[in-house]
């Protein structure tokens, strides 16, 4: 047995504080988190939990923050070359940056290579799960979760459906996307720390056949994910109106086909109307918060208020590379920017909530990771609040956790997370590269 204890700040979220109030998010400013074979053994203030700790080395990190690691409810990993494309909204992006590059996918070995960027990235920026698009090619979802499973992380991911209005090298088939799909949930749904989720890119670019198969899929897989974008752009809408034309709206697409339910993952939804919100509120659906993309992209300002008076579960996303940072920290303080232009300042115990907890609620691992109850899966972040000489000052003159958290998402990068645990076992410490694989 082995067993390992780490004194510092501890943080947490039990439940979401806009809803269960302020005692849903634990702080313990001088904490021990004791881990044990992989798991958590016991979180609390240092002077209730030390007494019964016996012999476990402890090691002292003064100045430090532990957290759950983050979790990206929307990301794209075949995106890692499209951050920071300049200057188009979704429809043209895709045909400019994205679709290009996502062809380069059909290698395997390129897939392999940016397969490792990407989980160094997640891990360097604290994130320790996550849903993630591959691309067309079943090859690319092969790379993903190979890497994901030496890494030990628990990750969900899917190969992309898109039977039409893409370019050559990037369309399947309703067929090969069916049989693909099923491959791929028979070789790694459940393998490791891994998870499937049936994943057609949006009602764009698969035919309604596809979208029936999907559907099809997923009701034979009931514990699989299903994951796609949704009410993300005007133009995009419009042409999903076009295409469409007997469903009343866009989630009206997905309903017909049996894709929306309670392992139902839609990215954006930023111009859904409240009547679609009900609808995924009643379905029990998790809808994906992507601040940075939908800002970047020109997309629009997603209702957080509104989504969460429904009662749906919202979850934090990068969205890379629509979004431009793979940090959910930063998300937090993207979203706060998103919720100040409709005049509301997102509480950042909130918008802490909505990166940890409320990721694995959308990805239902949330009996495995998401917070750090004894139990758990032990992922963590190590944050160091001296990382720069600004945070140290800045972060030294806050007086509340709410604060200081709205300081870290404000000012935070990748040098504020010094470590990164997967289940127990350190998987990436900052200034050292990359950890050596199995
Ligand atoms: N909608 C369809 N595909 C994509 C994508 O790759 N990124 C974003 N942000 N939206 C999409
Ligand atoms: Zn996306």
């Amino acid at each position: 047995m082995s067993r390992k204890a780490y004194r510092a700040g501890l943080l947490h979220a039990l439940d979401d504080p806009s809803r269960a109030g302020p005692d849903a998010i634990a702080y313990h400013p001088d904490g021990l988190l004791v881990v044990e074979d992989g798991h958590v053994a016991a979180f609390g203030a240092y002077a209730d939990v030390a007494p019964a700790l016996k012999d476990a080395p402890v090691e002292h990190l003064p100045g430090r923050l532990i957290a759950p690691g983050f979790v990206d409810a929307h990301v794209h990993y075949p995106q890692v070359d499209v951050i920071a494309a300049w200057g188009a909204q979704l429809l043209d992006w895709l045909q400019a940056h994205t679709f290009p590059t996502e062809q380069a996918f059909a290698d395997r070995g390129h897939a392999d290579a940016v397969a490792q960027v990407f989980l160094d990235q997640l891990l360097a920026n604290g994130t320790t799960s996550a849903l993630a698009f591959c691309t067309v090619h079943r090859t690319s979802a092969e790379a993903l979760f190979e890497a994901a499973l030496a890494r030990n992380m628990r990750l969900m991911a899917g190969k992309v459906l898109m039977d039409r209005n893409a370019p050559e090298g990037l369309t399947d088939t309703v067929r090969t996307g069916r049989a693909d799909t099923e491959a791929l949930i028979r070789a790694w749904h459940g393998r490791g720390r891994l998870g499937y989720a049936v994943t057609p890119r949006f009602a764009v670019t698969s035919s309604d056949a596809q979208l029936a198969m999907a559907g099809e899929v997923l009701a034979a897989h009931p514990d699989v994910l299903l994951h796609t974008h949704m009410s993300e752009n005007a133009a995009e809408i419009a042409e999903v109106g076009r295409l469409f034309p007997q469903d009343r709206d866009y989630l009206a697409v997905y309903e017909r086909h049996g894709l929306v339910g309670r392992r139902s993952v839609f990215a954006h939804c930023v111009h859904c109307d409240e009547e679609a919100m009900e609808r995924l509120a009643k379905a029990g659906a998790s809808v994906a918060f992507c601040p940075s993309s939908n800002l970047l992209l020109g997309s629009g300002l997603f209702g957080l208020k509104r989504a969460c008076a429904h009662g749906i579960n919202v979850a934090l996303a990068t969205d890379v590379g629509g979004g431009g940072s793979f940090s959910l920290l930063n998300m937090m303080g993207e979203a706060y920017k998103v919720g100040q232009l409709q005049g509301d300042s997102l509480d950042p115990l909130h918008a802490f909530y909505l990166a940890t907890l409320a990721g694995a609620r959308a990805l239902h691992i949330d009996g495995r990771v998401g917070n750090l109850a004894p139990g758990k899966e032990a992922d963590f972040v190590v944050l160091d609040l001296g990382a720069t000489p600004l945070l140290a000052r800045r972060t030294a003159r806050t007086r509340t956790l709410a604060e200081m958290l709205f300081v870290l998402a404000v000012l935070a990068d990748d040098r504020l997370v010094e470590r990164t645990y997967l289940m127990g076992a350190l998987a990436h410490q900052r200034g050292l590269a990359a950890q050596p694989r199995a």
